[in-house]
């Protein structure tokens, strides 16, 4: 998809859609109310008529009017002017957009872009109309025969009266592109089943992008033999059951001077976690081949990073492992030595999460990180406390939390910060290594982020558990893509 930033005057312009809003008092927006006249009334009449209201969701596909060059004109409405903030203009993009797709045109022209929203400059609307449409052209196909591709227009125009701010709504198009891109980098990697995409698998991904990206990026894997020599035996304990062998996978973007410093991402890339000896219920246990999707968020940041180039630098890591019982796995009651030395009694093998991940966040201490943010599917109880609307957020650095927090604000991809205090740490105390795996029934997903915690105390750190929010379940049952937008807002703009 192309998308291109316009002020030029909507009356003139050649495509074969332009899409224009009406408000639900029936007012008519700038734009719109440009058309109206041009086109002699035949917009407020229509609204008089009651053939549109300007409701959300309620659209209009009129044929050409004279006064008016596009073939078509899509009317749709915006609900009350004074309620349209960045939410409700990015549902309006989405819901233009699935228009569109019915339609086929080859081009189409957004005059709601043009669209007045509370708390949105022209580049966070350019990154909301791109990325909206991007992720909705999205299908999974690896795996199935005949799926109906997108009729989505290739060519998009969003256009804007005030052109001074062409050049702000542009750049936000380019980002949000690259970050909707990033997103179904994410989502197909999710979907992929745990058959196909392997540790292995995941690696092969890395070094395929750094090969379309020889000057940007860098991608080595550690095997299992060098994890063994770096004493990785808490990560090489989880795909001790599996046959496919585990990798860590290191990615290094470099965008700015050799001598600064990166901010790191480490991704949960668990390419199916059946609990090992502690092993799941059977009902949907399906869905465990999504427990990779944190790794999938740092190869679809990865990939938008090589699409804008920013100057900066990144380092994207996975800890990728396959949880599986049999008569090599780990059991209940096993003790492991972590590469920070570190004993750690695996009292459930379920738990196995952050038992790949605290050896990745000892190892990028040689980084000398600025900052370094965990993305994984970690805990059910996650989903118990915060549902599937915000991502579970911990850190030990409160100026790193508040930044999460106010990036996931402004990339509409949203985080809520729970507290690792000191008092929970105990519920992780064993009496026979320096920490165990589980912390009991009670904060579930703050224990979790309290181990995790212990790994992390020579940086600024934080801790995204995205059990809830990295995938749909029932009917629309597939990856979302989240937490990119979050990451790459807090990479752009941090
Ligand atoms: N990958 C799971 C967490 C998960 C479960 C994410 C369901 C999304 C949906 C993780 O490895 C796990 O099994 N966690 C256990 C931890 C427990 C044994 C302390 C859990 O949440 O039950
Ligand atoms: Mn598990
Ligand atoms: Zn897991």
């Amino acid at each position: 998809m192309n998308f291109t930033a316009k002020s030029s005057n909507p009356l003139t312009l050649t495509t074969q859609c332009l899409v224009a809003a009406i408000y639900e008092d029936g007012s008519l927006p700038t734009l719109t109310a440009a058309l109206d006249k041009a086109s002699r009334k035949a917009i407020s009449k229509l609204v008089s008529k009651g053939d549109i209201s300007g409701k959300k969701g309620e659209s209009l596909l009129l044929q050409k009017q004279d006064g008016i060059r596009a073939q078509r004109i899509l009317l749709v409405g915006a609900g009350k002017a004074k309620e349209l903030d960045a939410k409700a203009f990015s549902a309006l993009m989405t819901s233009t957009g699935k228009i569109l797709e019915k339609y086929g045109f080859a081009d189409a022209a957004l005059a709601i872009a043009d669209l007045p929203v509370k708390d949105l400059n022209a580049v966070r609307k350019g990154e909301l109309v791109a990325r909206n449409l991007m992720t909705l052209i999205y299908r999974y196909t690896a795996t199935k025969a005949r799926v109906a591709k997108s009729k989505m227009p290739s060519r998009i125009a969003a256009i804007l009266s005030d052109s001074k701010e062409r050049t702000a709504l542009a750049k936000g198009l380019v980002t949000g592109a690259a970050v909707g891109n990033g997103m179904n980098i994410a989502r197909q990697l999710g979907n992929l089943p745990g058959n196909i995409c392997t540790p292995t698998y995941l690696g092969e991904q890395a070094h395929q992008l750094a090969a379309k990206n020889r000057s940007l990026l860098k991608t080595k894997v550690l095997t299992e033999a060098q994890m063994k020599k770096l004493g990785m035996h808490s990560l090489l304990s989880v795909g001790k059951g599996s046959d496919e062998p585990s990798a860590l996978i290191i990615m290094e973007y470099r965008g700015a001077s050799a001598t600064t410093r990166p901010d790191i991402l480490v991704g949960k890339g668990i390419t199916f976690d059946s609990g090992g000896i502690s092993l799941k219920p059977g009902a949907a246990m399906d869905e465990m081949k999504y427990d990779m999707c944190g790794a999938a968020s740092v190869l679809g940041v990865m990939t938008a990073l090589c699409e804008l180039k920013p100057r900066i630098n990144v380092v994207g890591v996975i800890a990728s492992a396959e949880n599986m019982p049999s008569g090599c796995a780990n059991k209940p009651g096993d003790i492991v030595t972590s590469m920070s030395k570190q004993t750690i009694e695996i009292l459930n093998t379920d738990a196995e999460g952050r038992l790949v991940l605290c050896d990745a966040l000892t190892y990028i201490d040689r980084y000398k990180p600025k900052s370094v943010i965990d993305i994984a599917t970690l805990t059910g109880a996650c989903i118990v406390a915060l549902g599937s609307v915000v991502s579970g957020m911990m850190s030990n650095d409160d100026k790193l939390a508040e930044t999460l927090y106010q990036c996931g604000q402004d990339s509409l991809d949203p985080c809520w910060r729970l507290p690792i205090w000191e008092e929970y740490q105990e519920q992780l105390n064993s009496n026979f290594a320096d920490i165990a795996n589980i912390g009991g029934p009670k904060a579930g997903a703050i224990t979790a982020g309290c181990f995790l915690a212990r790994f992390t105390k020579s940086y600024k750190w934080a801790h995204l558990d995205i059990a809830g929010t990295a995938w749909l379940q029932g009917n629309a049952k597939g990856a979302t893509g989240r937490p990119v937008p979050l990451l790459m807002e807090y990479l752009l703009n941090n």
